[in-house]
Formats: C-alpha cells, sequence, structure tokens
C-alpha cells in the first residue's frame, strides 16, 4: 500500500492535459493505479484523477458509496473498499441538456465547497484495465463525479466554474494554509 501526495491547488501540474493511456497496462501503470486507490481511501474522498497525484495520464478512479459515513465507518468493513473503479481514457459521448446543481469538493482544494451546475446525465465510453471498453448512461451523482474527475484530466477544477472574486479568495487560502 503507497499513499501518493495528493498536488494543491494551486500547483501547475494540476493544470497539465492527461495523455492517453496504452494497453496492455505497464507494471508501472498498475502500481499508479493501486496506488490512487489507496491514496483516494486514505485522505479519504470519493474520487481521484491520476494529474492529483503528478502523473499526466487520463485515469481516474472513484468509489461514490464512500461518500456515505455509514459506509465509510462500517465497524464491519473499516476502511474497506465498497464499490472502488477505475476509468481509463474516458470519453463522455453525449451530456444532457438538463442541468442539476450539487455541492463539489476536491481532494486538491481541501475544505472548500460550492454548488458547480453541470449536466444531469451523460453517455460515458471508457476502457477498463484489462483494455476492454465499455458504454454506459450515467445519472446522478456518479454523472456529477465522473465529469468532475474527468475534467482533471483537462487541467480543469471545479473551482474554474465560480466566480473569478471566489476561485480568487479560494487560491490565496490554499497559498496561506498549504504553503509549501
Ligand atoms: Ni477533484
Amino acid at each position: 500500500m503507497a499513499i501518493r501526495e495528493i498536488l494543491i491547488h494551486p500547483d501547475e501540474r494540476l493544470r497539465v492535459v492527461a495523455a492517453p493511456v496504452s494497453f496492455p497496462l505497464s507494471d508501472e501503470v498498475k502500481q499508479v493505479i493501486r496506488d490512487m486507490a489507496d491514496s483516494m481511501y486514505d485522505a479519504p474522498g470519493v474520487g481521484l484523477a491520476a494529474p492529483q497525484i503528478g502523473v499526466p495520464l487520463q485515469i481516474a478512479v472513484t468509489d461514490t458509496l464512500w461518500r456515505s459515513d455509514e459506509v465509510r465507518h462500517d465497524p464491519d468493513n473499516p476502511g474497506g473498499s465498497r464499490d472502488l473503479k477505475v476509468w481509463i481514457n474516458p470519453e463522455f459521448l453525449w451530456k444532457s441538456d438538463e442541468m442539476a446543481t450539487w455541492e463539489e469538493g476536491c481532494l486538491s482544494v481541501p475544505e472548500t465547497y460550492a454548488d458547480v451546475t453541470r449536466p444531469a446525465a451523460v453517455r460515458l465510453r471508457w476502457f477498463d484495465m484489462d483494455g476492454a471498453s465499455h458504454e454506459h448512461d450515467f445519472s446522478d451523482f456518479l454523472a456529477v463525479a465522473l465529469q468532475h474527475e474527468f475534467d482533471h484530466l483537462l487541467g480543469k477544477l471545479f473551482i474554474d466554474y465560480l466566480s473569478p472574486l471566489k476561485r480568487n479568495m479560494i487560491t490565496k487560502k490554499m497559498k496561506k494554509l498549504y504553503k509549501s
């Protein structure tokens, strides 16, 4: 188990556009994915994209069950993985005209939450660790979580959707709290 350091905004490495992953996965990339899952659960968070640990590849992991305190604190399986999903080279094929607003946060922008409006449903194509492609529609929380995670692969953060004034305040706060 290896916990990687999660980069904090305004780290420039969060702004790179990630490259597609080629198959079969190298041992190095498999290790990155394992480390991403460990780091996400350790944080704890519901999603983590590879650029957040300084790896500019199109990979994200999620566990949206993890957001439930009930699950996270289940004494029968403390710290256990519940619904780990690995998303490689994801691409949205469709986004709904209908929009939805959810409060978002991000491990790279700690202790900061804000409402973001995004398409309420999406159709996604992605690859699994074996290189098989999948296509599926998502709505509700998962649609939002996936859009948030895959924004990271484009060098984009949820605070980019906020007003410049609000974003600047958040950036100042991060610089003050996480000065390296
Ligand atoms: Ni994030």
